[in-house]
């Protein structure tokens, strides 16, 4: 019986710059073609300087596009023709340049031209000196890359070609081939269609024009559930307090300061919500009063009182909300973490709760990692400790089990 190869009828188009790894990418094209993949060739002019487009065509079997404006190339396949061919643009390796070149839109030469005309996801592995992927402009533009929805695939670390030590080496081959392969793999899509609002981040709640009672969630957690529900599928809503993190752009943000807001902001959102996921970190407490003007330090006192005021509980409202979706939320608890947890459950009415023990240092508030144990009314789940993105994925698994029960 024949299996069918990973890349099986995958057309990539594979974009060689001008770095020193440009020599690794004739045997990168001989292995996505080991896997089914057809790749046709576009190098820059630099690129050619370390590898020649005749050894390129001789590996992937098709002429070399590295013009253009060549009249001959645009009579076989025209660039735009050849941008629309492509079900991945793999750039390997991309230099600073490229890089720089892409997030400023170029379209002076053909491989940048491609990728502005070409509606393909666009996977760029860069590799270049450590110094330079670390220079802020590099690091910013990846970033914004990143944010218009390219993949970006390493760079390793690593002795490098110059004798350097650090990060900003191409992947290796089996690697680059192995993420080809996965991006091609049958998505999951648990939650494909599903409306899922996330309340992410700290509240602020204003004392005066300058001064506010916050706390220190870093919105990490959310977000990584936000932008899990977006690649299972889901129609993502985020309503976010003051959060320094990007977010996908096909991600609906609703930035809010202060619980009330947040509270206002999550009601109006239920029309459109399945599941409800309360992540944020919302302040217990507002002050009664918000001056209007800055207070002023008193010469006659060494102490000042502000009456606090309880805030709304969001999650609580929306449970009991009459087209009520799938509640879930977070209990960050120090001690008892089951007990506590249960009881949340039960009096905020949800259908799901994801405890996390916050007295252990390395997991939890405004760090990278987190650990979990998801309770519903009859089952206990428990989510080891692992990066919150891996975190957010697993979490969302269970919800979403749990959601079409
Ligand atoms: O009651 P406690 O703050 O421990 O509950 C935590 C859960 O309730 C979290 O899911 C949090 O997002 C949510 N919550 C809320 N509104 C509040 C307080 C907490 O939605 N005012």
């Amino acid at each position: 019986m024949s299996s069918t190869l990973p890349l099986q009828g995958k057309k990539i188009l594979l974009g060689v710059c001008g770095g020193i790894a440009a020599y690794k990418s004739a045997e990168l094209t001989r292995r996505l073609i080991d896997q089914g993949a057809q790749v046709r060739v576009v190098m820059t002019a630099s690129a050619k300087q370390f590898i020649t487009p005749l050894t390129m065509q001789a590996v992937s079997g098709y002429i070399v596009y590295d013009d253009l404006l060549d009249p001959q190339a645009e009579a076989g396949m025209g660039h735009i023709e050849l941008a629309k061919w492509a079900d991945l643009i793999l750039i390997a390796p991309a230099t600073a340049n490229a890089i720089a070149r892409l997030r400023a839109g170029m379209a002076d030469e053909l491989l940048t031209t491609l990728c502005l005309a070409s509606p393909s996801p666009i996977a760029i592995a860069p590799a270049m000196n450590q110094q330079m992927y670390l220079a802020l402009a590099t690091q910013e533009n990846l970033n914004v890359l990143n944010q218009r929805g390219m993949m970006i695939w390493g760079p390793a670390q690593g002795q490098q070609a110059c004798g350097d030590v650090g990060p900003g080496r191409l992947l290796e081959v089996p690697d680059l081939v192995q993420l080809s392969c996965d991006f091609f793999a049958p998505k999951e899509m648990p939650l494909l269609g599903v409306n899922v609002v996330i309340t992410a981040g700290p509240t602020q709640e204003a004392i005066d024009p300058v001064r506010y009672i916050s706390n220190h969630s870093s919105g990490k957690m959310g977000f990584s559930l936000a932008e899990a529900a977006l690649a299972m599928g889901a129609n993502v809503t985020v309503i976010a307090g003051p959060v320094h993190l990007n977010l996908s752009t096909n991600i609906k943000r609703i930035n809010i300061k202060s619980a009330i807001d947040m509270h206002q902001a999550s009601l109006t959102s239920l029309s459109e919500a399945d599941i409800f996921i309360a992540c944020a970190a919302v302040a217990d407490y507002r002050t009664e009063q918000v001056y209007v003007e800055k207070i002023k330090k008193q010469s006659d006192s060494d102490s000042m009182t502000l009456t606090l005021v309880k805030n709304p509980d969001i999650i609580a409202d929306v449970a009991s909300a009459h087209n009520r979706p799938f509640c879930v939320g977070f209990a960050a608890e120090t001690n008892d973490l089951e007990t506590y947890a249960l009881d949340k459950l039960k009096r905020k009415n949800l259908d799901l709760i994801a405890a996390n023990d916050v007295s252990v240092s390395e997991q939890g508030f405004n760090s990278e990692k987190n650990a979990l144990t998801v309770f519903s009314k009859e089952s206990r789940f428990d989510i080891a400790l692992n990066d919150k993105k891996e975190v957010a994925i697993q979490l969302l698994k269970i919800i979403s089990t749990e959601f079409k029960k």
